[in-house]
């Protein structure tokens, strides 16, 4: 059998169609010689497991806006000027000093193009900053921040010479509880994630520096996202209706801030790989949202010659794949039209002309940590930004009796291994500091965690443990401290002490999905202190999902913060909401639920063992919070949850509709696509406002969240659509939220007129401080 599956798969072309065949014809041969019956994938659906051809690839042209025109001309007249050798050299990598390099035409003054990870800070340097990861910005539910973190990233790339940044993530959205990556990305709820994208694109552009989305799309699992031994990557299975409204939604957000490239993805989408998957790039990416920008494909994503050049992929990394020389003679013999090959050099130059690059752009700044060079220092005064975005994505979950803030605590206890920078003897401190596998070790043998794991990790030049911010704070009162970073039973209780914090973390990495989102270690060390010590404050930094229900309700534990993933000046951060010199309004960008199988099919990766793995997207739009609101499952914190030191009032709902925009049910056919999408889909065509006032005795920040339910019963009961951080207020103060509804905002994806379609009828508008805690109610009708 091994050798038929192998002589089968030698044989497959790269089209999407055959191979979503031979996929069938091999499971049905694997099946009937194990006398098992095959089931069939829903055929009702429209691409539900069927990737549809979309070809040829379309030409860029630049007539988004008067920036890309220039843009292409300038890129069109060097392309002119360039042999087919000389253009196929610059649509493949080459080893260099970045994770990334394009090739060059130094006869033409086109330099090689530096690209590098992470998406919260330049990975693998020296003297550069350490952000907090994708997911703590969107736990600060603040637009202002995501773009100023932008900008601060990207002028750190620049400084560094790099061309192009790899990020910001919107793929993985975190459809699964457990994945690897969710951290990177922002949330798992698309208008959330659209508004960091597009802010987080604009302040990375805005710097001069090329954003890249990623990863375009469906990356939702870390199990078998590529091909292996056990056979071919994952295949993320989804109906062209939650494909749009869930995970193509918060790219568009980044396309329309002008995002000058994308990175195409590991697994298959629809039986189709990710970087020869017509539909994806040729379709929905360069026709549909009129993406003006290149493709570039993940490290080692490319999976075939002439389909992925025909599908739509511009740049291949990190070395030749498939192209190479192979590229020149594909072109030669007709395989790939000179016109796509000139189509891809021309992408990759206008991007760069986008940005202003040529001629003014720095020098590569980027070594190897071995080698002895002059490092150029990026980090300017970001320190600042990285404490104040710490503190505004830090979300207090828990606080019985006014626990928190402190008020002026002389005798503090700390426990735990998330304290401190090294927790155990058995870390090896020289492996704390930056590099692709280093941030491996950020997890419960090497201490306090503020990113994650693998490509997306970032590189601290410090990190301020909490131990080290408490210490220093407590010492301005004269207080002392006592502390174990290492018993899971700290036990002799200090009589004295006024408060015990307990730190843990929950990890997590590109490449595994999480095996829980708990551990006994950690329940165990609450429970002990919390068994000795009455006033226990528990703080959980967490890639992501972590479940309490092991010592929530524990009446000791009064108390509980989570920390998210908040970057080098994690303590001070964290101190500054303890003491209350931050008013805690982080908000949570996902759902905890009692118990992991709450999430039910949605808590793990799929797991399958067949040789062409599939993951059905059957749930549709019902991920997260939709979920738990459909099946009626009560969470223990709901999507858009937070605690403050003070109270807030919501007042006066008014909700109006846009009488001069034209709100015919599909956007007019006759105007012209820019990138982005359908221009008109940005048009603001209701606005909802509403007083929030500070009802409670301290200065205070509160966020205000606006959902709709979408006429019809084949959508869910609320989705967010609008969210406003109003603040600070001062006790008694009022101020007016005010959220503006797009078209695209209202409506659904038709997936027979293939467009965004408002419906006729009422929508329902809540407006409240979570998904769950609505205070306000209207109506608007279409
Ligand atoms: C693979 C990761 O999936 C991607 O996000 C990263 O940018 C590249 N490696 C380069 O490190």
């Amino acid at each position: 059998m091994e050798s038929l599956r192998s002589r089968l798969y030698d044989l497959l072309p790269d089209s999407e169609q055959v191979v979503f065949t031979m996929k069938g014809a091999v499971t049905s041969l694997l099946a009937a010689s194990a006398g098992l019956a095959i089931a069939s994938p829903p055929s009702e659906v429209p691409y539900y497991g069927r990737s549809p051809p979309v070809y040829p690839s379309p030409i860029g042209n630049g007539t988004s806006n008067e920036k890309w025109a220039t843009a292409y001309s300038h890129a069109r007249s060097l392309v002119s000027q360039m042999s087919v050798e000389e253009r196929v050299n610059i649509t493949r990598g080459w080893t260099g000093t970045c994770v990334g390099n394009s090739g060059e035409v130094p006869r033409l003054g086109v330099p090689a193009l530096c690209f590098s990870d992470a998406p919260d800070g330049v990975r693998g340097q020296e003297f550069v900053s350490a952000f907090p990861a994708g997911i703590h910005v969107a736990a600060t539910w603040d637009k202002d921040l995501m773009y100023r973190y932008g900008r601060a990233l990207g002028e750190e790339f620049y400084g560094k010479g790099i061309n192009v940044a790899l990020g910001p993530v919107a793929g993985p959205l975190g459809r699964i509880a457990r994945g690897g990556r969710n951290w990177e990305g922002l949330s798992n709820d698309p208008y959330l994630a659209g508004a960091g994208m597009g802010a987080i694109t604009k302040g990375i552009q805005d710097a001069g520096v090329i954003a890249t989305p990623k990863h375009w799309l469906l990356n939702e699992q870390e199990f078998r996202r590529r091909e292996s031994s056990l056979g071919e990557a994952v295949s993320a299975n989804v109906d062209d209706r939650t494909l749009h409204e869930l995970y193509v939604f918060p790219f568009m957000d980044a396309l329309r801030e002008g995002a000058g490239s994308v990175m195409c993805s590991y697994q298959r989408a629809n039986q189709s790989y990710g970087c020869q998957n017509s539909k994806l790039l040729n379709g929905i990416l360069k026709t549909e949202l009129a993406f003006e920008g290149f493709v570039v494909s993940d490290w080692g994503a490319q999976h075939s010659g002439v389909a992925s050049a025909n599908a739509g992929l511009d740049l291949v990394m990190p070395d030749g794949g498939f192209w190479g020389n192979n590229l020149t003679q594909a072109v030669n013999n007709g395989s790939v039209s000179e016109d796509r090959l000139s189509d891809m050099a021309t992408r990759i130059l206008a991007s760069w002309y986008y940005l202003h690059q040529p001629n003014t752009f720095p020098p590569p700044a980027v070594c190897p940590n071995t080698q002895k060079h002059f490092a150029v220092d990026v980090q300017d005064d970001h320190a600042a930004l990285i404490e104040e975005i710490g503190a505004a994505g830090t979300v207090l979950v828990k606080n019985v009796n006014n626990t928190l803030p402190f008020k002026k605590p002389k005798f503090l206890c700390v426990y735990g291994y998330d304290a401190t920078l090294k927790a155990s003897p058995w870390a090896n401190p020289a492996r704390y500091g930056g590099g692709y596998e280093v941030n491996a070790g950020w997890n419960t043998l090497n201490g306090t965690m503020i990113t994650g794991g693998g490509s997306g990790g970032s590189s601290p030049p410090y990190v301020v443990s909490p131990f080290q911010a408490i210490q220093e704070r407590i010492t301005k009162d004269r207080g002392i401290l006592r502390w174990d970073f290492f018993s899971e039973n700290p036990g002799t209780p200090y009589v004295n002490a006024e408060a015990c914090l307990v730190f843990i973390n929950a990890y997590g990495s590109e490449s595994f999905d999480r095996p829980s989102l708990q551990d006994g270690f950690s329940d165990r060390l609450v429970n002990n202190v919390a068994a000795m010590c009455s006033n226990t404050i528990v703080v959980v930094h967490s890639t992501g999902i972590r479940t309490v229900d092991a010592w929530i309700d524990h009446p000791n534990v009064t108390a509980v913060v989570f920390g998210g993933l908040p970057g080098q000046e994690s303590g001070h951060s964290l101190v500054s909401v303890l003491y209350g010199n931050v008013n805690p309004s982080g908000r949570l960008p996902y759902t905890v639920a009692k118990q992991e199988s709450d999430y039910g099919a949605l808590l793990n990766s799929s797991v399958s063992l067949d040789w062409f793995p599939d993951d059905d997207f059957s749930e549709g739009l019902y991920i997260d919070y939709r979920a738990f609101d459909k099946n009626g499952i009560e969470p223990r914190f709901e999507f858009g949850f937070g605690l403050s030191y003070t109270a807030f009032n919501f007042s006066s709902l008014s909700v109006t509709k846009d009488t001069a925009s034209n709100l015919a049910e599909l956007p007019d056919p006759k105007v012209a696509i820019v990138q982005g999408g359908h221009p008109q889909l940005w048009d603001i065509v209701a606005v909802v406002s509403c007083t929030v006032s500070n009802s409670g005795k301290l200065d205070g920040t509160e966020v205000a969240q606006l959902y709709i339910g979408i006429p019809g019963d084949d959508t869910p009961v609320r989705q967010l659509r609008g969210f406003s951080r109003v603040g600070p207020l001062a006790p008694g103060q009022a101020r007016k939220a005010v959220f503006e509804l797009t078209r695209r905002d209202l409506s659904v994806w038709d997936v027979t007129a293939q467009q965004w379609r408002l419906r006729r009828g009422e929508y329902k508008i809540y407006v409240g401080a979570s998904s769950r805690d609505l205070r306000l109610d209207g109506t608007l009708t279409i």
